[in-house]
């Protein structure tokens, strides 16, 4: 069997760049690779390695799971789960914790990015966080992993993990590969084109757009998007990191490369363009929306995740006790 697996954690509603990213191309991946299975999962115990009110988090975690239908992904060839759920997820995060050196995580970019932050407030999950995401990939041994550019080296190190423990108790795991999205890997912020959009930031933030923002605030959200004086629509991601973000956002919607979009927009300002971008990505998420209200309080929602549940525990837990008996640890 082919897996490919990815997840998004339900820390807010996702962005303009979790959809870019990650949704879209899980929807388009699924749609060009036929012969593979998709394992697509809430990444909630991620979650909590921050502060959540719980309620939000239940709220979101469901909204998410009908985000994900919403956006396209065939229910047919897809499990859908929540990773609390599959018990076997922290089992294998402790496999893996105790395979992974201090050394190696204190390099991880995104640890180091929350400690500069803010040092009191990072967990030790936090900092271990990155055993969980491999754990989460090798117990189903996931040939294809698509995320976006931030992911990478979380990746990097899942592969050296399942590379040292095949090394060292024989051929166990597949080494994932990852899928990065060709155009979209890096959606910036509107207003700071210097950092990554994203939802752990301000929820009123006018440089983030999130999926379930109302379309005349997402309208206004790109309209208002810094840019710079030139005024010439052209990719320059040095000199122009504003313009080449919206061209990105452009790109990866209507599949027509920089330089057509160059061509097209050739002689007009930045108002004409921001004003076709708005209605663009306002068509794409309105449909989006649409889908998501007729999902998010049905109960099929509910049996899609009680189906993806049972599917991902059992293939979960004959490879954590296959693990455990290669570990040498209890009795299996
Ligand atoms: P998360 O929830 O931060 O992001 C989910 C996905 O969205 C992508 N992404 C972006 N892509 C383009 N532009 C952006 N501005 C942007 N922001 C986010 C991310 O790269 C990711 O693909 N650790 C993961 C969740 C996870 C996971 C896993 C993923 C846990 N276990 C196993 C794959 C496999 C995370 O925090 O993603």
């Amino acid at each position: 069997m082919n897996i490919v697996l990815s997840g998004v954690k339900p820390t807010g509603i996702p962005t303009l760049g979790n959809y870019l990213g990650a949704l879209k191309n899980f929807v388009k991946l699924q749609n060009e690779m036929t012969d593979y299975e998709f394992f697509i999962f809430i990444a909630d115990l991620h979650a909590i390695t921050i502060p959540q009110d719980p309620k939000e988090l239940r709220a979101n975690i469901r909204n998410l799971a009908a985000l994900y239908l919403a956006c396209g992904l065939n229910k047919e060839r897809l499990t859908l789960f929540i990773q609390s759920e599959v018990s076997a997820h922290i089992e294998m995060g402790n496999v893996m914790q105790s395979l992974s050196y201090m050394g190696e995580l204190e390099r991880m970019t995104q640890f180091k990015d929350k400690m500069i932050k803010n040092p009191n407030g990072v967990t030790a999950a936090l900092f271990t966080y990155p055993a969980l995401m491999a754990a989460d990939i090798l117990l189903y041994d996931a040939k294809f992993v698509p995320v976006g550019d931030d992911q990478k080296q979380h990746l990097e190190l899942t592969r050296d993990l399942a590379n040292r423990f095949n090394n060292r108790f024989g051929d166990t795991f597949q080494v994932p590969e990852i899928l990065l999205t060709k155009v979209g890997a890096r959606i910036k912020d509107l207003q700071d084109p210097s950092k990554k959009m994203s939802k752990s930031d301000d929820s009123q933030s006018k440089g983030c757009i999130y999926l379930l923002d109302p379309l005349n605030v997402i309208k206004k959200k790109i309209k208002s998007a810094v840019t710079d004086s030139e005024a010439i629509v052209r990719y320059d991601v040095e000199n122009k990191p504003g313009i080449s973000n919206l061209m990105t956002i452009y790109s990866a919607i209507t599949n027509l490369s920089f330089s057509e979009i160059e061509k097209k927009y050739e002689g007009k300002g930045y108002g004409d363009f921001k004003g076709d971008l708005a209605e663009i990505v306002a068509e794409e998420i309105g449909k989006v929306q649409e889908k998501y209200n007729q999902i998010i309080n049905s109960k099929e929602l509910d049996e899609i995740l009680n189906q993806g549940r049972e599917r991902a525990t059992q293939i979960a837990t004959r490879k954590i006790h296959k693990i455990y008996h290669k570990l040498g640890i209890g009795r299996f």
